[in-house]
């Protein structure tokens, strides 16, 4: 680089010394910054080729209800970030600000940007770009309804998540007034695979049963915040809990097919905590 700006100072000079003494029809002739492109092309950057790909994205604005339909993007992947949420913000920043999709803390933690990328779940933030030349297509989760472009509405999975009470329910007061309820490790460790779930419903929105029945199954992830304060020391309300779900809808249209914890960005297994919570049905809770 440092040789480039010295070549092209001094070809700047000696173009302006040129100009001082060269006749009209020279001026004309001259081709300016040519000995300047030429030393671009030792510049290995300057020499690079870009990478276009295409992305296919699924458009659908509530204000012109027209068919929803895949709208092309080509964007050069030299130029943008490695995760697919890079490429739909270069998309938004520079081609199209109307593109509408969630997304916060670009690092798998909200759940807000969850979307169908390829024929699979994820999120977007989380998903490398594919390489290689071929279209990536990008749709809102399956089976939601639209808002508009890549946001769903939420309103269905987040009651069904409110149903199940998931917060912590006592029937006495706290071993120790006004502080904490103390809780062993080993009953903290029943907890893993549970409390990592960030609710980005990749997986309900993946499993079959939930697509035939969304309002009156309540899903894979609803049913694994079931089981988490199910599994809980601390909670007062286990049978309770229990019964609430013992219903042919509400958990048992479960038939283990398991594409929720194919789908599952943090890698937890909804499927799992379902079969957790029938084997208690069985026992009574105990
Ligand atoms: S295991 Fe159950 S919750 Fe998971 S995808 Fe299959 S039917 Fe749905
Ligand atoms: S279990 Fe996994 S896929 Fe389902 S809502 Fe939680 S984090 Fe998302
Ligand atoms: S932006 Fe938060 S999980 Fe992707």
């Amino acid at each position: 680089m440092a040789t480039s700006l010295v070549r092209r100072a001094m070809n700047m000079a000696s173009r302006v010394s040129s100009l001082t003494v060269a006749p009209a029809s020279r001026l004309v002739l001259e081709r300016p910054y040519a000995s300047e492109t030429q030393a671009q092309k030792v510049e290995p950057k300057a020499a690079a080729t870009p990478n276009m790909k295409t992305f296919q994205i699924y458009r659908w604005n509530p204000d012109n209800p027209t068919k929803p339909q895949l709208q092309d993007y080509k964007i050069d992947l030299k130029e943008c970030g490695p995760m697919v949420l890079d490429a739909l913000l270069k998309i938004k920043n520079e081609i199209d600000p109307s593109l509408t999709f969630r997304r916060s803390c670009r690092e798998g933690i909200c759940g807000s940007c969850a979307m169908n990328i390829n024929g699979c779940n994820g999120l977007a933030c989380l998903t490398k770009i594919e390489s290689g030349p071929s279209e990536t297509m990008i749709t809102p989760l399956p089976h939601m309804f639209v808002i508009k472009d890549l946001v769903v509405d939420m309103t269905n999975f987040y009651n069904q998540y409110k149903s199940i009470e998931p917060w912590l329910k006592r029937k006495n007061p706290p071993p120790t007034a006004g502080k904490e309820i103390p809780q062993s490790k080993k009953d903290r460790a029943k907890l893993d695979g549970m409390y990592e779930c960030i609710l980005c419903a990749c997986c309900s929105t993946s499993c079959p049963s939930y697509w035939w029945n969304p309002e009156s199954y309540l899903g894979p992830a609803a049913l694994l915040h079931a089981n988490r304060w199910i599994s809980d020391s601390r909670d007062e309300y286990t049978k309770e809990r229990l019964e609430a779900i013992n219903d042919e809808f509400k958990l048992y249209r479960c038939h283990t097919i398991m594409n929720c914890a194919r789908a599952c960005p943090k890698g937890l297994s909804p499927g799992l905590q379902i079969i957790h919570i029938k084997q208690l049905q069985l026992t009574g809770g105990a």
